[in-house]
């Protein structure tokens, strides 16, 4: 039995059966013929390990970056175990613009395409242009394209068909060397013709203000997704709180703000035994006292998903994976 509590960033007390570091591709071969269930991690700032968990755990140290260019695109090949913020760093150090909207995310390169990370204006999907997936049924390396990833908010196909069929290798981004700044989200719409370094330093500042770190107060970051509601739902919502956030996704569909959810139902700050809902940013839970269980985590989750369906008749979905025993487990 090995500890998960270094494993994933809520720093949960609980173990897992085995634990596998891959620094190989050569070594993928070996996953399929593990006796019982397995998993695949990156730096565990997506995931909470709720109960024990009975499996394997695989954990991706796959490393490596190389860089080209094309009159108009520069080209990155990135190796899935990769540190994201790290890899931005690098990039604004090569003058390769694009993913500072993106700074701070915690997680690995390979976590990325998963659930399409994003923030202040900017989903990965954009810059990527393929993404290599180890496929355990048949031993290959298959190569998807963006459209190929069926990208969506916090969603791939990673997330849906191709789950548990294998595993990220490395992921291909395509930046345009025209550097444009996205500033369309506060903070930065403030900021006037902004560098890449500005929008860069803007954003870090943010976040270390809103979301704790995770090395000081275990949490994983935005535990719900923003809902996705019909038209409808938004417009008579907003009859009653016209100063709610609400954002347009997609034709007659709107994203309603989570952490504005919880807050307004009286959430912000609340606390459950040793977990709470952070009381600078409502998305977030926390383990307060670093020794939360797992038990106490999963009533918080349920205080908080109840009481804004009462309020607002709106379900709430985490947007981080839950583990138990055997693997997901769904709330
Ligand atoms: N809000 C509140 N109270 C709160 C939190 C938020 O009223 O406690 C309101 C804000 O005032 C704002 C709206 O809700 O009007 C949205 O808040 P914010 O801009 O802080 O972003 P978010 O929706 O809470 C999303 C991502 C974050 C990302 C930020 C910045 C999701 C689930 N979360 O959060 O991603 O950093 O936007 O763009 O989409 C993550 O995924 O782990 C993550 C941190």
């Amino acid at each position: 039995m090995i500890s998960t509590k270094n494993l994933h960033t809520f720093h949960l007390n609980t173990v897992a059966a085995n634990v596998l570091h891959i620094d190989d591709e050569s070594q993928l071969s070996q996953l399929w013929e593990l006796p019982g269930p397995f998993m695949i991690l990156g730096q565990g700032s997506n995931t909470v390990f709720i109960e024990d968990y009975d499996g394997h755990l695989v954990i991706n140290e796959l490393k490596g970056v190389e860089f080209s260019e094309t009159e108009e695109h520069y080209l990155l090949s990135v190796k899935s175990g990769e540190n994201w913020h790290e890899l931005i760093k690098y990039c604004l150090s090569k003058q390769i613009y694009g993913f500072e909207n993106l700074a701070l995310i915690p997680g690995t390169v390979g976590a990325a395409p998963i659930q399409n990370i994003g923030a202040y204006g900017i989903e990965i999907e954009r810059f990527i242009k393929t993404v290599h997936f180890y496929q355990f049924s048949n031993n290959e390396i298959k190569t998807l394209s963006r459209e190929q990833c069926q990208f969506g908010y916090r969603d791939s196909i990673f997330k849906k068909e191709l789950k548990q069929q294998g595993f990220i290798t490395q992921v291909d981004f395509l930046l345009p060397k025209q550097w444009q700044p996205v500033c369309i989200y506060a903070p930065l719409n403030t900021l006037e013709s902004p560098t890449a370094h500005e929008i860069f330093e803007q954003v870090c500042h943010t976040r270390k203000q809103k979301l704790p770190d995770p090395a000081v107060l275990g949490n994983a970051g935005s535990f719900f997704k923003n809902p996705i509601v019909e038209e409808d739902v938004a417009t008579s919502l907003l009859k009653n709180y016209p100063n709610m956030p609400c954002y347009e996704v997609d034709y007659g569909l709107k994203k309603l703000a989570a952490g504005w959810l919880i807050e307004q139902a009286g959430l912000k700050g609340f606390v459950h035994k040793n977990v709470a809902v952070h009381d600078a940013q409502a998305l977030v839970l926390v383990n307060k006292s670093g020794k939360a269980s797992g038990e106490e985590l999963l009533q918080l989750i349920s205080i908080v998903k109840d009481k804004v369906l009462d309020c607002f008749a709106i379900e709430l979905e985490p947007e981080v994976q839950l583990i138990g025993r055997q693997g997901d487990l769904s709330v």
